[in-house]
């Protein structure tokens, strides 16, 4: 069988470096550009991976296609951090260069192994994807280390996982590991040759040779509840303030209500796992984010204090975004630390972004009808309300100017809270909805915790019961907010400029690619 050849199929150090330059400058001049939500210099990131603490400093790599916005050759870029908010300049960690990876370098999670003297191990789980003519796909599962000065290197005992198992369809990706006792178990998103999507459970002694145990069996309370889908992908599990969470990213499943309106959906399930059986009881099944723009989430191995961090595409399938003719195409979500409360998870961006706060804006008052609370800010801040006297219908208008809005409809009396994006002038993605609604318990006080930056939006309700990410294009690179209650209302708002934590400027050749990937692209550079 010959691999499928596209152009798309090109790997950054086959390729010549003025293209991928081209792009990189052409971006750098987009106000869209978000300054403290890492984004691709050019071309297209998606799912975040390999996502750890690790010594003494978080590592967060992405998918990245280089040269353009299509889901083409897929890379591991790299960042690290010191805070997890300011993030290093990427660079390039892994490139499809072997028999095993060649039409793309695919999604995985990190996992630090405790070596017998007490040192740590990184190892960052991937799927070498291949892709062949007829569109046949295979899927190998393979490992790589992170040294402690940084550098990727592939496994010589790649591929781990050689091939899909009988039954299952070359869909077969995304591997997250972790220990159970003095054993190790590794998820892997799969598809049935019936077209079904599941999650597949491998064993391990060593964590490095897998054996097949089975498909996971998610078993929810209610026949109502089952998910469906052809295709699971991303899973993860952890463990959190006493409940075993399983989060995946199921493709092809039905909305029901308000729920599941966007191409692809994430979700999470609070329960029971039994890693000997291989059973998940469902307790609790909700969709992770009532936005429209989030996918293929992780949280983060290894986290020093045990905290849970999340990380997500801010992105879904494929929809043109208005970026797209800039020549780059999604970011991730801010880091999210999530806890259960009453029987949800609840998500919040990390504290450590008060470290990025600037310029500062505070108020307060009472009244109804039109309020601007803050106006002429740039369109990168942390906005945060507190509402008491919630009644009837109170609108939210963020990123407003005379022409545009992204508004949060908080409707008390129907118990629901809406985040309209038809009002913003760049429209896109309309096939699947410009609105999204979610049925909540509206009381008489809410909190409203926004993050905006150039073309995000995250927007967390009550201490993130609920959460809405949302990317917009609005047309001026300032904005107002607005306030409009048709009932009295008292406000209380604190609106933080957030300084630049990312790299926005075009990078060298030198600075992206490691020394030992600098073959062709330095040539032509
Ligand atoms: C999810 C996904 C993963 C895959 C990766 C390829 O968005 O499709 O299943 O590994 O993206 O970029």
């Amino acid at each position: 069988m010959r691999l499928l050849s596209d152009p798309k199929y090109v790997a950054l150090t086959e390729a010549t470096w003025s293209i991928f330059d081209d792009y990189q400058h052409q971006v750098a001049s987009s106000h869209w550009r978000p300054s403290y939500h890492i984004s691709p210099v050019a071309g297209l990131l998606n799912d975040p991976n390999g996502f750890c603490f690790f010594n003494n400093e978080y590592h967060l790599f992405y998918q990245w296609y280089p040269f353009g916005i299509a889901h083409g050759m897929k890379h591991w870029a790299h960042v690290k951090s010191d805070d997890l908010v300011n993030w290093s300049s990427p660079t390039l960690a892994m490139t499809p260069d072997t028999d095993y990876d060649a039409r793309g370098v695919y999604s995985g999670a990190a996992y630090c192994l405790k070596q017998k003297n007490g040192d740590q191990e990184c190892l960052l789980y991937f799927t070498g994807n291949l892709k062949y003519e007829n569109d046949i796909r295979d899927a190998t599962q393979c490992v790589a280390t992170l040294s402690k000065d940084g550098v990727v290197t592939k496994s010589v005992q790649n591929p781990l996982i050689p091939t899909v198992p009988a039954g299952y369809s070359g869909h077969v990706r995304d591997p997250k590991v972790f220990a159970v006792g003095n054993e190790y178990r590794m998820l892997l998103g799969a598809q049935t040759e019936q077209e079904k999507g599941c999650v597949l459970v491998y064993r391990s002694d060593d964590a490095m040779a897998w054996e097949l145990m089975g498909e996971l069996d998610v078993r929810f309370t209610n026949d109502d509840d089952t998910i469906g889908g052809y295709m699971w992908e991303c899973p993860d599990f952890f463990e959190l303030d006493g409940c075993d969470v399983l989060v995946f990213s199921p493709q092809g499943i039905t909305p029901k209500g308000d729920h599941f309106h966007n191409e692809f959906n994430v979700v999470y399930c609070l329960g029971r796992a039994d890693w000997r059986t291989l059973t998940f009881d469902v307790e609790v099944m909700q969709e992770l984010d009532r936005g429209f723009d989030f996918y293929a989430p992780q949280t983060m191995d290894n986290h020093p204090t045990g905290e849970r961090i999340l990380s997500a595409w801010a992105g879904c399938g494929d929809p043109d975004y208005p970026s797209d003719r800039e020549g780059w195409s999604n970011c991730l979500t801010f880091p999210r630390a999530l806890t259960i409360q009453d029987n949800q998870l609840c998500q919040r961006p990390v504290d450590a972004i008060q470290a990025l706060y600037a310029e500062h804006q505070q108020g307060e008052g009472m009244g109804s009808g039109i309020k601007v609370l803050a106006a002429g800010i740039p369109n990168r801040y942390r906005f945060t309300l507190t509402l008491d006297g919630v009644k009837c219908l109170t609108t939210l208008s963020l990123l407003a100017t005379e022409n545009e809005s992204l508004d949060l409809i908080i409707d008390a009396d129907e118990k629901r809270i809406t985040l309209d994006r038809s009002n913003m002038s760049s429209r896109f993605a309309k096939q699947w909805g410009e609105q999204r609604r979610a049925s909540y318990p509206v009381g008489e006080t809410l909190e409203i915790d926004v993050l905006i930056d150039g073309s995000i939006a995250e927007i967390f309700i009550d201490g993130g019961r609920l959460a809405f990410t949302a990317r917009v294009f609005p047309h001026s690179p300032h904005s107002k907010i607005e306030l409009n209650s048709t009932s009295e209302i008292h406000y209380h708002f604190d609106a933080y400029e957030i300084s630049p934590s990312v790299n926005t400027s075009p990078i060298t050749s030198e600075a992206l690619v490691p020394q030992e990937l600098h073959t062709e692209l330095t040539k032509e550079s």
